[in-house]
């Protein structure tokens, strides 16, 4: 009578380890899942840092500390363009002279420094369309502004 007993109790353990081995293999397959989610979103976090970094190294000479934004605290005007003033300068959007006409920036930049500097830091309205104060970026330092109006100037025959 015992036999067929303990036949039962050894088939029983054999698939309660097998249940077990199971459990613990889910176990380490869903860590598996949960190791490569944080790995996969990294790139996306590293990026603005990196970006920063880049614009950091880019502005070598914007003294340390005057702002929280390397596009701010620097003066440096590619960067600024293109973060900001490249939105609407670069393909002509909403009525901007494009960057690398000529013909749209001759009687602007006929016009003077000065003036242009004042309407970028301004905001300025004639014909063609409406030019925001500081395009928007009021956090931009007059400096920046000037200097992306110098990039933008020099490269469309100024
Ligand atoms: C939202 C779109 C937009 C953005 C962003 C923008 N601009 Fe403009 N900008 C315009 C438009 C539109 C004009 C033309 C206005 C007109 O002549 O009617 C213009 C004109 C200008 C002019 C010529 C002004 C003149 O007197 O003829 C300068 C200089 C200028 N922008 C500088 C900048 C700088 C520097 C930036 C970035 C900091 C910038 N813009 C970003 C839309 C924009």
């Amino acid at each position: 009578m015992s036999n067929p007993d303990s036949q039962f109790t050894r088939r029983f353990s054999i698939i309660i380890s097998l249940l077990v081995v199971i459990t613990i293999a889910l176990v380490f397959l869903s860590r598996g899942i949960m190791d490569i989610t944080p790995t996969a979103d990294e790139p996306a976090a590293r990026a603005p840092v990196a970006v920063a970094a880049a614009t950091a190294s880019a502005a070598p000479a914007s003294p340390a500390g005057t702002g929280t934004q390397a596009a701010s605290a620097g003066a440096d005007g590619q960067t600024v363009y293109q973060q900001v003033c490249a939105l609407c300068h670069a393909m002509g959007i909403a009525g901007a002279p494009k960057v690398g006409d000529t013909v749209a920036w001759g009687p602007r930049i006929a016009k003077g420094k000065t003036t242009l500097y004042d309407h970028a830091l301004h905001g300025f309205a004639s014909k063609t369309g409406m030019m925001p104060p500081k395009a928007g970026h009021m956090e931009l330092s007059d400096a920046s502004v000037q200097a992306a109006g110098d990039y933008m100037v020099a490269k469309s025959g100024g």
